[in-house]
């Protein structure tokens, strides 16, 4: 079957919330899912964004569509989208975990709410909606739950620590719930991408990978949902990601570690060993 008729198959006229839809990876997903036919909650802080996508995808697509602006790092957010949608009768099948953001630079240099901040939506929040929305999925015994995570989630990762701790977090999240929750017939997968088209490197104040070449979010997007349709745990959606990744399990920790923090070393820093 083709890649679109399998999306197809398994989102045509269900509901799918997408967190962090105003940009990038998550906007991404949520034109795959509107060309599979779901219906679609869209959510992040930029409403404007949100409204303008949702008014496309649902006159392009003949689908339903509801726009809830919300800040994630607001514990209370998950809650609201819940009652918002699951609250009001709306079956919500498909729970796209995507918002989040990183930031570079030293540990000690970062500003210490940043860092927090970035626990509390890259962490605290998935948790959260997943645990809402999980539940009503297993009494109806369907259901597809992505996180977005990284290929930082494989390593740690000097001046993105914060960053790369929480993207590990996701990816543990996910592999584990996806063998909690096989038996409900619910399918949970971690997307793991690697540099990608996005708005990231300017929020987090780096181009990711700068010497590497870019993938593009659309074709993230899809390679994540038709690896999550076919069952799969985690999807790093490029090939030199998946074979970097199978490598370091031959090579001493500290020489990944090492690598990646000559990778990621900032000028300062370049500067400051040298005297
Ligand atoms: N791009 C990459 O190279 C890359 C690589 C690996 C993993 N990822 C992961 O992919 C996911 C999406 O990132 P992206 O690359 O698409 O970056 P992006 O273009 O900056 O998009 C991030 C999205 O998250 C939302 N968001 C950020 N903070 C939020 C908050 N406090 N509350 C609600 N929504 C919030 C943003 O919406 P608002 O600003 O409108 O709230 C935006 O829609 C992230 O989890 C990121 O860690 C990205």
């Amino acid at each position: 079957m083709p890649g679109s008729a399998v999306l197809r198959k398994a989102f045509e006229g269900k509901w799918a919330l997408v967190t962090g839809a105003s940009a990038g990876i998550g906007e991404a997903l949520a034109i795959e899912l509107a060309a599979a036919g779901a219906n679609l909650i869209l959510t992040a802080r930029r409403a404007e964004r949100l409204e303008t996508l949702a008014r496309r995808l649902g006159s392009e697509h003949k689908i339903q569509t509801q726009v809830i602006p919300a800040d994630l790092a607001d514990p209370g957010a998950p809650q609201e989208l819940f009652d918002a949608t699951e609250g009001r009768g709306t079956a919500v099948d498909v729970l796209i975990n995507n918002a989040g953001f990183g930031y570079y630079g030293e540990f000690v240099a970062g500003d210490q709410s940043w860092q927090r901040t970035m626990v509390d939506v890259n962490c605290a929040a998935v948790v959260d909606l997943t645990r809402l929305f999980l539940p009503r999925m297993t009494e109806r015994k369907r259901g597809y739950i992505m996180i977005v995570a990284s290929t930082a989630a494989y390593q740690p990762v000097a001046y993105m620590a914060t960053y790369a701790a929480t993207k590990a977090f996701d990816r543990m999240l996910a592999e584990a719930l996806a063998e909690e929750t096989a038996r409900f017939g619910i399918r949970v997968s971690a997307l793991c991408p690697g540099p990608t088209e996005s708005e990231f490197g300017e929020v987090a104040g780096v181009r990711v990978g700068e010497s590497r070449k870019f993938q593009s979010a659309a074709a993230v997007a899809r390679i994540g949902l038709q690896g999550m349709v076919k069952g799969k745990t985690w999807v790093i959606p490029y090939g030199s990601g998946r074979a970097q990744v199978f490598m370091q399990r031959f090579v001493p920790r500290r020489m990944v570690t090492g690598a990646a923090e000559r990778m990621f070393r900032p000028d300062s820093v370049k500067e400051a060993l040298k005297k």
